[in-house]
């Protein structure tokens, strides 16, 4: 199967960036122009505590625009100081997810195990996750990008049956690309976006790995994205820095639109 038969899914993580009224205005100028990206399905991951009026000015603008949560806990509620639950994420208009961003993992501990948790409880409170995975430069030069990628797919994704698989979207996110301007060549993001196919087809079978959306992050910019986008694995971006300029983003979505057509 073809990249063509899966719609692209261009995500903008802001990380803990913008404010109330940066947010509402960046989300107010995607979605009232999101028909310069027409064929792709648009995400936009405000910090939690802006998600509310994030899926206000998505929904006065009329844009068919998804919202998603850059986190959220393992357990469906309780005392859970400071957690956000799943439900509570589909209760205030998001649609997807971002687990296990490498930030997670390194600034706050989180292992494929946790991530593994959040996949199930995000997926059981309907919500669709985006699971990241990518190697250190460390291990790049190491030769270890295809081990690490490996134990990282399989442990984060483990005991997901071919219905889960398939509202899941993988976010390959070599951690070296990540904010530093260094972008992996379309080459590097290629291989290793058909190595995650082959492991997906191990975790389910070759019919549900070719459903199965996977993004490249990493330093996408407009332009470098359409070469990202004619690679045959490389079904979206994951955006961090870009995604903060309406400017930026639609035209790295628009790079989508036009790598599949
Ligand atoms: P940059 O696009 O800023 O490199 O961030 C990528 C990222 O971490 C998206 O989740």
């Amino acid at each position: 199967m073809t990249a063509t038969a899966r719609t692209p899914i261009v995500a903008g993580n802001w990380k803990m960036n913008l404010d109330h009224a940066a947010g509402v205005a960046l989300a107010a100028a995607v979605a009232g122009r999101r028909s310069e990206a027409a064929g792709v399905d648009l995400v936009l991951c405000p910090p939690a505590v802006y998600i509310v009026p994030v899926a206000g000015a998505v929904a006065e603008a009329g844009g068919d625009v998804a919202i998603g949560g850059q986190n959220a806990s393992d357990k469906e509620k309780g005392a859970f100081t400071g957690e956000v639950a799943p439900p509570m994420l589909l209760d205030v208009g998001c649609r997807y997810v971002i687990l296990g961003h490498s930030e997670r993992r390194t600034l706050f501990g989180e292992t494929d195990a946790s991530v593994n948790a959040k996949a199930k409880a995000a997926l059981a409170a309907g919500l669709l996750p985006i699971v990241c995975v990518g190697e250190t430069l460390e291990e790049r030069e190491a030769g270890r990008t295809e081990a690490v990628v490996t134990e990282q797919v399989n442990g984060s994704l483990a005991g997901l049956d071919a219905a889960a698989l398939e509202k899941t979207v993988v976010a390959y996110e070599p951690v070296w690309a990540i904010g530093t301007g260094k972008v992996a060549t379309p080459e590097q993001a290629q291989e290793v976006h058909a190595l995650i196919r082959g492991l997906l087809a191990g975790l389910a079978s070759a019919e549900t790995a070719a459903k199965v959306r996977i993004q490249y992050g990493g330093s996408v910019k407009p332009d470098n994205a359409a070469q990202l986008a004619a690679c045959p694995d490389i079904d979206g971006a994951l955006v961090g820095g870009a995604s903060l300029k309406a400017d930026d983003f639609l035209a790295i979505a628009k790079a989508f639109a036009s790598g599949t057509a």
